[in-house]
């Protein structure tokens, strides 16, 4: 069974393709058994429960992802809270820091949502799925800070920062999930990543609808049934079987995301 640790099912992308229905239909005809569908504000988590009490093997997060904390208002974590509560939410995600842009939400708003959203986490015995870009050493010291509210794990979803520094995310129990980004050209670093990071703690993702892996790389929208080509290439950079690969991210996804059925 293929998984799609991370991934956006929630906007219009798909109207293009045939419907969200018919891109969860194309991925369990390629063997995708579990996809984690991810929120990143508050409508789009409320729109991820739905769409993973509709349909089986779909499960979902809940949370405010960093770059969309203008969306925040007053109450909002209390509603994330709520829908925590569902059977079918595996983690609190997508939550963290983004410093890419110069116009993403300021830093200290960004790290007060961060460390409420891993308390919430903790307070709802789930897991954090974690989005971190061009802020390594501050989402590092805000981890290490908070440590005891990662006791129920955490995964670095599109790990993309040097492969030395996973050291530092593994100390602190946390899994990381590849996507299409491991299989293109020059991804020499993300390479490197892979192969140190024990095999334990790897998941494969797509983060769609951007980000489609090689052979597909630049059709739009990437969706979960392209997860096969992400995991052929842990397999390879591990030096194990794709079964065997498969297996494995299974075994991980269901340590991890201890709600999967
Ligand atoms: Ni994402």
């Amino acid at each position: 069974m293929l998984i799609d640790a991370h991934c956006h099912l929630t906007g219009d992308e798909y109207e293009e393709t045939g419907g969200v229905a018919r891109a969860i239909a194309r991925a369990k005809e390629a063997g995708v058994g579990i996809i984690v569908c991810s929120g990143f504000d508050l409508d789009s988590s409320i729109k991820a429960k739905s769409l993973a009490e509709a349909h089986e093997g779909v499960y979902f997060c809940a949370g405010f992802h960093p770059s969309e904390l203008n969306e925040y208002q007053e109450g909002d974590l209390e509603e994330i809270a709520k829908l925590c509560q569902s059977d079918k939410c595996v983690a609190v995600g997508e939550i963290g820091l983004d410093y890419h842009f110069d116009d993403n939400p300021p830093k200290p708003l960004q790290k007060e949502l961060f460390e409420k959203q891993l308390r919430l986490a903790c307070e709802a015995g789930l897991p954090v799925v974690l989005h971190s870009r061009d802020a390594a050493a501050d989402t590092l010291e805000i981890l290490e800070q908070n440590r005891e509210l990662l006791k129920f794990g955490g995964l670095m979803h599109c790990y993309s920062y040097s492969p030395e520094m996973s050291d530092a995310f593994c100390a602190l129990g946390l899994h990381f999930s590849f996507g299409g980004p491991c299989t293109f050209k020059n991804a020499k670093k993300v390479w490197e990543s892979v192969q140190r990071i024990p095999a334990h703690r790897i998941l494969s993702e797509t983060d769609c609808p951007y980000l489609t892996p090689v052979p597909f790389r630049g059709t739009f929208p990437n969706e979960p049934s392209m997860v096969s080509f992400v995991v052929e290439k842990l397999a390879s950079l591990k030096g194990v079987s794709t079964e065997e690969m498969q297996k494995r991210i299974y075994d991980n996804a269901k340590a991890l995301f201890f709600k999967l059925k």
